[in-house]
């Protein structure tokens, strides 16, 4: 169906879809591409040759199988280097079990003081906030910062951010704990420790949950507040930025970058990997130390010395298979980057009383919005009188129908709680007095100043969760409006769902 000449590989993208997908979808319509990237059925048959053509032995032997495994991870490191417009020569490619996992390598490695801060943005990934606890345990500040709060901090004088309140009724960042633990275990392919304790900024390309795009601008920004007395270094979080946008780090200069290949082409799964700019790679130092990455240690003397960079910071045998499968990934997944959008058609549905059936998040409604909103709809679906209808009600209907979307907060509390208006306090409140027990997670009642009279309050019961359609590399139109379809027919003038806090239990509770 040609809907538009801005996408779809100069028309070829249904001849693309049927050849590479095809009948494996059985007919549904997959809109969950920031959950994993579709790989194509010639990527997965090349693969398959490959592995039945040859024999790859443990990269850390020295012989015929050992050889070619080596040699191929040396060429994929290359490939995906390439891919972010980088070599090694400025670059360190560190491969990780996923993007979690090169989170939670930088977050062990990185030389944390009771001099450091870590600030991040409230739209992070959950993944980039569990760095908060490595930092705090190793005597470092952290803290939230709003995207306002980065703004001034980046065009004022001050050296840190202002930070949200860490803990009930606090002011700013938290304190680190326990003293400064930074290893002091000096090896191959690691610098003296930084003359200038580190902070590290982080903050994601692209948020995971309503598809906002942040300023790449940042980066530099940020670098430039460093001082003789404090380093700042700035970690992008990619994941769900490259799958649809190019990255190249000689435009954007970032100390960390980390992405995950199964959302950049699908296969293979179990691959992430921490891209570091050889300067602040340096400066890393990894708390355990195994496996072949290790070249020698001594069994009773506490000593060990790694075979250098970027050994140094990888554990044992690497996935070799997996790593083998980058090959035909890098060759779809640089060709695959335009993605349709289809925020027009959701938000001109309409109730019969003119009221609109979806409340899109993001910066869809922005007048830049193609250059700060990327091809994510994140919406509620609400009832002729405003009130949401169940989103995971919706989201198991569309799914029987075909339609296959992610709902809950997608591991991004900050936008997804702050987007919904729901406070911190308030959720963590509800966990507690549920028990912790996640079965019926929808809906929470809270407290809210009257919209007639706000000097008296009312009691409101308010989702803790949305619906994400999310577009890729081989959506198609066409899966949009299945979506478009199923709400304009199933949706528009649906009876209210009733007292939303008994609505609808659905057996599996959403993943985070
Ligand atoms: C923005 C973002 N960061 C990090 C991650 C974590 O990646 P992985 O699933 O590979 O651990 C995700 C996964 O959804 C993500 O969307």
């Amino acid at each position: 169906m040609a809907y538009a000449s801005d996408y779809g590989y100069g028309g070829r993208i249904d001849a693309l879809y049927d050849e590479e997908i095809g009948s494996r979808m059985s007919g549904g319509h997959y809109l969950d591409a920031t959950g994993a990237a579709l790989y194509w059925n010639s990527q997965a048959k090349a693969y398959a040759a490959d592995l039945t053509a040859h024999v790859f032995g443990n990269p850390h032997s020295a012989n015929p199988p050992s050889l070619l495994t080596e040699a191929r991870v040396a060429e994929a490191r290359r490939g995906v280097l390439a891919l972010f417009g980088v070599s090694e020569e400025t670059h360190e490619l560190v491969l990780t079990r996923s993007g979690t996992g090169a989170l939670n390598l930088l977050a062990d490695a990185f030389p944390w003081s009771a001099n450091s801060t870590f600030a991040y943005t409230l739209s992070n990934h959950n993944s980039v906030l569990g760095i908060r606890s490595v930092a705090g345990a190793r005597g470092a500040a952290h803290g939230a910062v709003s995207e306002e709060g980065v703004e001034a901090w980046l065009a004022g004088d001050a050296p840190e951010p202002e930070f949200l309140p860490c803990a009930d009724g606090g002011a700013g960042a938290c304190k680190g704990g326990a003293a400064a633990q930074v290893s002091d275990d000096v090896s191959d392919g690691a610098s003296d420790a930084p003359s200038a304790p580190s902070s590290l900024f982080a903050f994601p390309a692209k948020d995971n949950y309503n598809g906002q795009l942040f300023p790449l601008s940042w980066v530099a920004r940020a670098q430039a507040k460093s001082t003789s007395r404090r380093t700042w270094r700035v970690l992008v979080d990619a994941a769900a930025y490259v799958p649809t946008s190019p990255l190249n780090l000689t435009e954007v200069p970032a100390d960390f970058v980390i992405m995950s290949f199964y959302k950049l082409f699908g296969l293979p799964t179990g691959v992430g990997a921490l891209i570091a700019r050889r300067e602040a790679a340096a400066d890393l130092r990894k708390t355990y130390w195994g496996g072949g990455a290790i070249f020698l240690a001594t069994a009773a003397l506490d000593w060990h010395a790694y075979r250098g960079l970027p050994d140094r910071l990888e554990d044992g045998t690497l996935p070799f298979l997996d790593i083998v499968a980058l090959h035909e990934g890098l060759r779809t997944g640089t060709r695959t980057r335009c993605v349709p959008t289809a925020r027009a058609r959701l938000r001109g549905l309409r109730h019969a009383n003119g009221a609109a059936l979806v409340r899109l998040f993001g910066r869809h409604g922005d007048a830049d919005a193609a250059r700060v909103q990327g091809a994510t709809l994140t919406f509620l679906l609400l009832d002729p009188r405003g009130e949401p209808y169940s989103y995971r009600a919706a989201a198991a209907e569309l799914a029987a129908a075909g339609v296959y979307v992610r709902s809950g907060c997608t591991c991004n509390p900050g936008s997804c709680y702050g987007g919904l208006g729901l406070r911190d306090e308030e959720i963590r409140r509800l966990a507690e007095a549920k028990h912790h027990n996640w079965t019926n997670w929808e809906w929470i009642q809270v407290t809210r100043p009257s919209p007639s009279d706000p000097a008296k309050t009312v009691d409101v019961t308010l989702p803790l969760g949305a619906l994400r359609a999310s577009l890729g590399a081989m959506s198609r139109y066409e899966d949009v409006e299945a979506l478009a379809e199923y709400l304009e027919r199933h949706y528009v003038d649906r009876a209210p769902d009733g007292a939303a806090v008994n609505a609808v239990a659905l057996a599996q509770p959403d993943q985070c």
